[in-house]
């Protein structure tokens, strides 16, 4: 007893030192800004919420222009698309030098999956179902980014997406709000460290705030209209959990919201962010979403600019309507001083907390960033990255993994190119460094393989789709020889092998902003060639390259094995031969619903009941179902398989009768029963079975990745608390409802064994 008045004592003093010491600090940092504000102009506040480029187009039109004179006149809060120290320190220098207040830039870039070292595309590292390795993936680019001058990134994307035709799936961590919170805190925490002022540390952006993943029709930028109750259960408890982990600054959404433009919508950026989660920074917009009001059609840009101050947004990017408009606002009563110096307050704050006014250098140093930037031990990491971001999709009679002898014929558009290795967004990625699956294979196979190679079909043969994206960045070669000629070349090289390694999938920029998709299958060319491979009768694993959840079914029915190997990333090559030879054993599980046809989306495992549910063993009609395909998924949300095998207990509760806030726990045995030592996503589902807001028929509400040797059994304890039994009510507030819960454990979300127990 007495020791545990001393803890209590102990910790109690300690919380009271900690919060000491941070009243401590916010008083100077206010007592700084205020003086500081104190002696700005309208003209320099105005100027800090002005977010521009170097004068060149990132993701949109170009608007920024005279730069330079713009940071001289304090008319600039922040630049971001500038590469290297060099050129950062240069703006820098303008600004603390040659500024009349000598207020420092923030300088930022879209780092979204790595800097220099890429790693997996954001839909592929979440198929890792591994927090601490994201975290770590996050803090690695930070490192990098850094070193190279930057102290601001665009990143974690958390949209929640249930619409693999929307292209910038490969961004986010797919379609649950549970993992997807998860991943959202690690990167926030991977990427800021416990302090912003360190020169291995970057302040993180959360984005796109909000729902911007629901856009109708899977269109990129287009409309989302969704109930409230809908919003806060689903889609924005990723955005909150960012905010939670301390995240710096959030970025508003292209889209509306029920008719508002998320960057002028005061529900999502004051009520919500500010009021409800007590976020203390700094909202900016995307790329001209200010001035995108105008086509939404809520105004000129004056209006625009007026409603998304008042909204709470504090800096505008690239857009220029705070810049162009703000004075003539306040001047005409549209908004008021509080407005502009709130705003001007919060972004003030953010430089003060990252350091920049003590030295606007700090991240600045040509030297750290040719010894941090892409180094042995960076590639290292992004090859585990990658293995563990894999998932193998089908692997029929254990054909995987490929014996280290004989011959493979490596076949495919993807199998030789560096081009399409990094995936969406690596603004310093340089392909030229990524290593092939060819070069992979040869490094890993050893004398006793006979590597054969055959491109066999380009990416695309549809002249829209190339031309589309060949604009942008030539990511797909288009062959000189006609598709007939590849095949057959294909096909001659396939009859001289033992197996047949087939590369196919996407070019990076398939998936990724403004790159949504209608139909999504492989291209007709590599089905044509599939099928001429598969009429060999040689065994034939596809490595799929892909940024989204794809329509697979003939290929699942047909091929031997399939690796869904996402965008890997720098060390692809070697990372994929490491899996395809079995140094690595999968274990990556999908963060996203396949559908089996593109008529089934939107497909979700987190789905609603219906009043018409189609039962097992009940007959088509008057059901909620299809004339023309069942209602399955081709894969759940959760699956992936391993080259062992494991199995589940049922799992056992530690009550079965709970009340108030009471919790238990559910205990699941698992063994692994095959040939091989691997990883298993034990994951845990509850379903509230009665409730006052109709419940989905389950919810991930644990998960936890365990490495099991062969032959081995482990025993995984789920807590499971009173708020994994809360929902948002009626009113929007959360509540948990008396009655019974399924609860459900297993290695994807079909494939469940289930048990009950009631909350009083
Ligand atoms: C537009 C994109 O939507 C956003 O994700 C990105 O951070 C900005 N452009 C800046 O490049």
């Amino acid at each position: 007893m007495k020791k545990f008045c001393l803890f209590i004592f102990c910790l109690l003093s300690i919380l009271f030192l900690k919060a000491q010491q941070t009243f401590q600090q916010d008083q100077k940092m206010n007592k700084f800004i205020k003086d500081l504000m104190s002696k700005m102009t309208l003209d320099e506040k105005i100027g800090q919420l002005n977010l521009v480029t170097p004068g060149g187009a990132v993701t949109g039109s170009v608007v920024s222009k005279d730069v330079d004179a713009k940071i001289r006149n304090g008319q600039v809060g922040g630049i971001f698309g500038i590469n290297g120290p060099d050129q950062i320190r240069q703006a820098q220098d303008i600004a603390v030098k040659n500024s009349r207040l000598h207020i420092p830039l923030f300088f930022g870039l879209d780092v979204i999956h790595g800097h220099r070292t890429i790693f997996p595309i954001p839909l592929g590292l979440s198929c890792s179902w591994d927090i601490p390795m994201i975290q770590q993936s996050a803090h690695i680019a930070a490192t990098e980014a850094a070193a190279d001058g930057l102290n601001w990134v665009y990143s974690p994307m958390v949209d929640i997406a249930r619409d693999p035709r929307w292209g910038r799936i490969a961004e986010g961590s797919g379609e649950d709000p549970y993992l997807g919170s998860q991943i959202a805190a690690a990167m926030v925490r991977g990427y800021q460290g416990n302090d912003l002022t360190a020169n291995n540390t970057v302040m993180a952006c959360v984005k796109h705030y909000a729902l911007y993943g629901a856009a109708e029709a899977g269109r990129d930028y287009n409309t989302v209209d969704m109930s409230r109750i809908k919003m806060m259960q689903y889609y924005l408890p990723p955005y909150k959990a960012a905010v939670d982990a301390g995240v710096g600054s959030v970025m508003s959404s292209f889209n509306e919201v029920d008719g508002i433009p998320a960057t002028a919508n005061h529900f999502l950026l004051t009520e919500v962010l500010r009021n409800q989660w007590g976020f203390k920074g700094f909202v900016v917009s995307d790329y001209t979403s200010v001035s995108e009001m105008i086509n939404h059609g809520t105004g000129d840009l004056q209006t625009v600019s007026a409603q998304a101050l008042k909204a709470g947004l504090d800096m505008d990017m690239v857009a220029e309507g705070f810049l162009t408009t703000l004075k003539k606002s306040l001047q005409e009563g549209k908004v008021t001083q509080k407005d502009i110096d709130d705003a001007c307050r919060r972004v003030l704050e953010a430089k003060y907390k990252m350091g920049l006014f003590d030295d606007a250098y700090r991240h600045d140093d040509t030297q750290c960033a040719a010894t941090s930037i892409l180094t042995d031990s960076n590639r290292l990491a992004a090859r585990q990255f990658a293995e563990h971001s894999f998932v193998l999709l089908k692997n029929s009679n254990n054909i995987l993994p490929l014996k280290k002898s004989g011959t493979i014929a490596l076949i495919g558009p993807l199998a030789d190119n560096q081009r399409n290795m990094l995936g969406t967004w690596n603004i310093r990625g340089q392909y030229n460094e990524d290593v092939t699956v060819i070069q992979g294979i040869k490094n890993i196979a050893g004398s006793d393989v006979n590597v054969l190679y055959a491109k066999g079909s380009n990416i695309s043969d549809d002249s829209m789709l190339v031309t589309n994206i060949n604009n942008f960045a030539k990511q797909i070669d288009v062959d000189s020889r006609t598709p007939q000629q590849m095949i057959d070349e294909a096909v001659a090289t396939a009859n001289k092998a033992d197996v047949v390694v087939a590369c196919l999938g996407e070019a990076a920029d398939m998936t990724g902003e403004a790159s949504s998709m209608s139909d999504i299958r492989l291209q007709q060319c590599q089905r044509n060639l599939l099928q001429a491979l598969l009429s060999t009768g040689k065994p034939v694993v596809v490595v799929l390259f892909n940024g989204r959840p794809m329509i697979l079914g003939w290929e699942n029915k047909n091929v031997n094995a399939m690796l869904d190997v996402w965008f890997p990333g720098t060390e692809a090559g070697n990372a994929i031969a490491d899996v395809l030879f079995g140094s690595y054993n999968p274990s990556g599980k999908l963060s996203t619903t396949f559908p089996q046809n593109v008529g089934q989306i939107p497909i979700y495992y987190n789905h609603k009941n219906t009043g018409r549910p189609l039962n097992p063993g009940d007959g088509h009609k008057f059901k909620s179902d299809y004339l023309d395909v069942t209602n399955e998924p081709l894969y759940p949300f959760g699956y992936g398989l391993s080259y062992t095998s494991f199995t589940f207990s049922d799992p056992v509760l530690s009550k079965t009768t709970i009340s108030g806030t009471e919790g238990l726990t559910a205990t699941v045995t698992v063994s692994n029963t095959g040939n091989y030592d691997g990883e298993e996503v034990v994951q845990l589902y509850l379903h509230d079975k009665v409730a006052s807001i109709t419940p989905p028929v389950k919810e991930l509400k644990g998960f936890q990745k365990i490495f099991l040797k062969k032959g081995e059994t482990k025993q995984v304890v789920f807590n499971i608390n009173h708020s994994d039994l809360m929902f948002y009510g009626k009113d929007l507030q959360l509540v948990a409802e008396p009655g019974e819960f399924e609860v459900m454990t297993g290695p994807n979300s079909r494939d469940v064994r289930m048990t009950t127990f009631t909350l009083k």
